[in-house]
């Protein structure tokens, strides 16, 4: 086989065999193709597509570059979770104790940020002392002993995909349902978990910006994942305007730890209900959706949720204080209060536009070597839908120094669509795809 005759195939619009496939992937992730041919193959894929069976061998072949997490150990069924990526979705810092405290093990394997926010890993690290390393024993034990742990991803999973992601970001080949697939589930399925359910977004601030487009990603990767023998699921939600009210990493701890104390309502908690009566249904803990829900829910009222977080911290470095006393979190110089010029109904806050604002302010990576300020970022005080009068509070912004707050409510404020009358409600969750 020859990488020339591999990517001509593909150009012309012919499926590759699993073999072609398998021979890509071992060679380039050994370095035995140059990246200007694995970059052309990957945008001949980009162009052409690729049938299931296609994204399903190249995931399989991803999964096999690396190591594969064993959790044979852990007693009773592993779930894991995954976003797509949207703007101030700290989904996972609350679902994780909610599930865990109905008896179901959480498993995850968790990645920093680039871009917007900081990644799941990088949010918990607000906690003081709390870290995401640890061995794979050390997580096993973990995950058996509280019913749940958060490790950092390691290299050793799937190198295959660190080296095409980053040829991907700067080729243009991001935006790809099989690559997007096969980046996705190679990760998950290497993870180990007996139950996958999968945050699939959809909107402006989303990968997928129609329903069609998401809708075809979450086929496919549930697809994927059952044609690899794991129970999968995937939930079709709205990423246009920031999910929840925060947007930075220790704010976005504490709306976390506000929906678990039972402060939280609307698309968020929703959320987290939701993906969670997946799980908990997906892995028989309870017969159906409501009764998973019914348990979710009291999870929180009798704050065995709130004890779950409290237990992870804990177990993982951090001051357990922290998660009952919200002040022991880092905290910005700054506090800036956005006062709104307009008045009418807010149509449309822009996520990504939000986003930007809040890696301005130092709360997400520009490069991989950006040190994050876990202190600042954005909270909402109105979101889409809201009536909005001159003089209003709109937002706050959270800053190192005033300079910088004052540069972020200006660029906040044209993240702010405005209507003369109240905008059609969106759905928010769209669809759940088995
Ligand atoms: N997230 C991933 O891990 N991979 C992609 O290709 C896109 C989003």
């Amino acid at each position: 086989m020859i990488m020339t005759e591999i990517i001509a195939k593909k150009r012309d619009g012919h499926a590759l065999s699993t073999e072609e496939i398998e021979f890509f992937i071992e060679g380039y992730t050994k370095g035995t193709f140059p990246d200007y041919q694995a970059s052309a193959l990957l945008m001949a894929i980009v162009i052409k597509g690729m049938t299931t069976a296609e994204t399903h061998a190249l995931t399989m072949a991803m999964l096999k570059s690396g190591d594969v997490m064993d959790l044979s150990s852990i007693h009773g069924i592993k779930a894991d979770k995954h976003s797509t990526g949207g703007v101030g979705d700290k989904t996972s810092i609350a679902l994780l104790p909610m599930i865990a405290a109905n008896g179901v093990k959480m498993a995850k394997m968790s990645g920093r940020g680039l871009g917007f926010t900081g990644g799941t890993i990088d949010k918990l690290e607000s906690f003081p002392g709390f870290s995401c390393e640890m061995s794979e024993k050390q997580f096993t034990d973990r995950v058996n002993n509280l019913g749940l742990a958060i490790a950092s991803q390691t290299g050793q999973l799937v190198p295959a995909d660190k080296k095409l992601y980053a040829l991907r970001d700067v080729t243009g080949t991001v935006e790809s349902i099989p690559l997007i697939v096969s980046s996705i589930m190679s990760k998950k399925l290497a993870a180990g978990a007996d139950v996958i359910v999968l945050d699939v977004k959809c909107g402006s601030g989303a990968f997928m910006k129609t329903l069609d487009d998401a809708r075809e990603l979450a086929k496919e990767m549930v697809e994927v994942g059952k044609l690899a023998g794991r129970k999968t699921v995937a939930c079709i939600t709205e990423m246009s305007e920031p999910l929840g009210v925060a947007v930075g990493n220790a704010l976005e701890i504490k709306e976390a730890i506000a929906l678990l104390k039972g402060e939280v309502s609307g698309n968020l908690r929703e959320l987290c209900l939701t993906l969670g009566a997946c799980i908990l249904t997906e892995s028989g803990a309870f017969e159906n959706h409501s009764l998973s829900r019914a348990a979710l829910i009291k999870g929180i009222e009798d704050g065995s949720a709130l004890t779950k977080l409290a237990d992870m911290v804990e177990a993982q470095g951090g001051e357990r204080e922290s998660v009952y006393n919200t002040e022991l979190l880092p905290k910005a110089n700054t506090v800036l209060s956005v006062v709104s010029d307009m008045q009418g109904y807010i149509s449309e806050i822009n996520a990504g536009e939000v986003g930007m604002v809040s890696m301005q302010l130092g709360g997400g990576r520009a490069t991989k070597e950006s040190e994050i300020d876990l202190s600042v970022g954005i909270v909402l005080r109105k979101k889409v839908g809201d009536r909005l009068d001159k003089g209003e509070i709109l937002a706050e912004i959270h800053a190192k120094n005033e300079e910088e707050a004052k540069k972020a409510a200006k660029a906040l404020l044209s993240c702010y669509k405005l209507s003369a009358t109240a905008p059609e409600k969106v759905l928010f969750i769209k669809e759940i795809i088995r």
